[in-house]
């Protein structure tokens, strides 16, 4: 009687769309929920290394949160965990893990809850939509916040879009990232990004991958970032002549994401110049295809 989810990783900000846009990856993390009479965690995986097993442990506290919204009770959980998305490299780790134990706590009880409240939720959890949006509908999203309600829109992704990530051997917390960010920012540069973000949305929605690199440039985190990601700026700003059809920083980073055509055969150059610049700096990555 338990139930079994599969949670998709994701990467958020696609670039200038700072907490708004995300994408899911081909990345996953898998959860299982049963009722049991005493709490107990199964956590396979070396990214789960480390995480508490007993009823601090995020996904039993999120599940709990489901019932009570329910108004049904189910105190003890055997929960068991395998994950794929490697934690604080800007892959939406603990976005997957905040989805799958709402989604599967409620499709332990019935679904009473709507995709919606998840969303609200998972998001209030969260504190930005973009990730967890991803992770929950899937695709490319676009998201907003009010601090209560998130609304997303859905875009399936371009048939040709493929998606390379490089991942860097060192953790970068969210909170550390967001800490490197000025409070204010010059309306010349607000609207630099709302007109990117704008013509990234809609050239993702309308398949024009040729307007990908100029609309994937960004000027409210990416640059207050670079200092935090060795190479990332050089990398930015010439992968498009190594074969990306654009690049941005993963989410909060470390990772990098850079998007490509997949009729372009450029995958081994666009890969080679991602690790090169990284070992230029001295940090060693790992290189993942995404889509
Ligand atoms: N939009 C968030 C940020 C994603 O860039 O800080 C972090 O997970």
């Amino acid at each position: 009687e338990g139930v079994r989810v599969k949670v998709p990783a994701s990467t958020a900000n696609l670039g200038p769309g700072f907490d708004t846009l995300g994408m899911a990856l081909n990345l996953y993390a898998w959860l299982e929920v049963k009722p049991a009479d005493a709490t107990v965690f199964h956590l396979y995986g070396d990214n789960l290394d480390g995480l508490p097993k007993d009823k601090s442990n995020l996904i039993y506290k999120v599940a709990q949160s489901v019932f009570t919204a329910a108004g049904i009770a189910v105190p003890e959980l055997e929960i068991s965990m395998y994950s794929d998305i490697p934690l604080t490299r800007g892959l939406g780790s603990s976005a997957s893990a905040i989805v799958g134990a709402l989604y599967a706590a409620n499709l332990l009880i019935g679904s009473p809850l709507t995709r919606e409240q998840l969303f609200d939720m998972a998001t209030a959890l969260e504190h930005h939509p973009d990730n967890v949006g991803a992770s929950l509908y899937g695709g490319i999203i676009t998201a907003v916040w009010d601090g209560v309600r998130a609304t997303a829109l859905r875009i399936e992704p371009p048939e040709e879009l493929d998606v390379l990530v490089a991942i860097p051997d060192f953790q970068l917390s969210t909170t550390a990232a967001r800490e490197a960010l000025p409070k204010q920012v010059s309306l010349g540069d607000a609207v630099y990004n709302v007109s990117r973000a704008s013509l990234l949305t809609g050239a993702l929605a309308s398949g024009r991958l040729d307007l990908v690199a100029e609309a994937m440039r960004d000027r409210l985190h990416q640059p207050y970032r670079a200092a935090l990601v060795p190479g990332m700026a050089r990398i930015l700003e010439e992968a498009p002549r190594h074969g990306a059809i654009g690049a941005a920083l993963s989410g909060a980073g470390p990772t990098i994401l850079a998007l490509t055509n997949r009729n372009n055969r450029q995958g081994e150059e666009l890969r080679n110049f991602l690790l090169e610049v990284l070992q230029s700096e001295g940090i060693s990555a790992t290189t993942l295809w995404l889509k």
